[in-house]
């Protein structure tokens, strides 16, 4: 994704000084840069509110803890500086960026007497896939990567270091005609999208897999949500990726993302049914200020 040209005149929160967008800059020998010690956050504003901000931060903590990284920032202070930082960008629709990795006073494997930095970010993003692919929907390739086993990966943690096989499967996938990845986990499931989660649906039922090896995203959860808000059964299991095949209905959620339809999967063409399209409006709706859902803290 190509940041907007105005970027460079926006600022930064970092480290708890807003700062000039070009002056926010890191030495290179930083832990977080040689080890991938970083956990991320990615969040949306829609007129001028962050959607579901303070769950995102909680999921910054949480992710860190996963990695034995301690955070010098509580989500209270985290959460004033976003909203601070957005009213200095005066931004009232923008992709949010929230980082914490770990800094440069010791160099090895071992980070033991590093320090954390924090840093928040923001820019105008309307959309992660092309928005013409609305009504055809993405394509998917199904990577040769996949999702490790939580005993051998951090999976619930939005750890940088987890992204190294989203960025080769994305990249392939793209190289090859393709839109995304469509990513299985170690035991051959489907998994998810490199930065989505994946639902499907069959006989006007919702079916989604078990977050059992990666991030059980924030839109997702709202998903299932407005899903039963709507009167349609969602179930969440293992899904192998035949039974994805003969799905009447496939699409991708995320932060970035939004509620985007699939149109094919490697040979496989999907349409863009019913479900997805009530489903995509609800979140729409929703996200841009119908509040039933910010309030219950989900
Ligand atoms: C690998 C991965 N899975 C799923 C998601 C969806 O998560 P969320 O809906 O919280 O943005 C994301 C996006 O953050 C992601 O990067």
């Amino acid at each position: 994704m190509r940041l907007p040209d105005n970027v460079s005149s926006s600022y930064i929160w970092m480290n708890g000084k807003v700062i000039p967008w070009t002056e926010a800059n890191i030495h290179i020998i930083t832990h977080g840069l040689h080890y991938a010690s970083c956990v991320f956050e990615g969040e949306r504003v829609y007129n001028g509110q962050i959607f579901k901000s303070e769950q995102h931060t909680q999921r910054l903590h949480h992710s860190a803890n996963l990695i034995d990284m301690q955070m010098p920032y509580s989500v209270a202070d985290i959460e004033a500086a976003k909203h601070d930082l957005l009213e200095k960008n005066g931004l009232t629709n923008a992709y949010i960026r929230v980082f914490a990795w770990r800094g440069g006073e010791v160099m090895g494997i071992s980070a033991k007497g590093a320090t954390t930095s924090v840093a928040i970010t923001m820019w105008e993003w309307p959309s992660y896939f092309p928005p013409e692919l609305r009504e055809t929907g993405i394509s998917l390739e199904t990577s040769k990567w996949r999702k490790p086993s939580p005993e051998t990966a951090p999976s619930h943690s939005k750890a940088a270091a987890l992204y190294a096989i989203g960025t080769m499967a994305k990249d392939k996938a793209g190289a090859n005609g393709y839109h995304d990845a469509l990513m299985l986990d170690y035991r051959g499931y489907v998994a998810e999208a490199s930065g989505a989660n994946i639902f499907m649906v069959k006989d006007g039922e919702l079916y989604t897999p078990t977050p059992d090896c990666f991030l059980n995203g924030i839109t997702r959860q709202t998903i299932i949500e407005l899903a039963k808000e709507n009167n349609v059964d969602v179930l969440e299991k293992h899904i192998m990726p035949d039974e994805l095949m003969q799905a009447d209905e496939v699409f991708v959620t995320g932060t970035a993302a939004e509620v985007t339809a699939v149109g094919k999967i490697d040979e496989k063409a999907f349409k863009v049914g019913p479900v997805t399209r009530k489903l995509r409006d609800a979140y729409t709706e929703l996200v841009n200020g119908n509040d039933r859902i910010y309030s219950t803290g989900m």
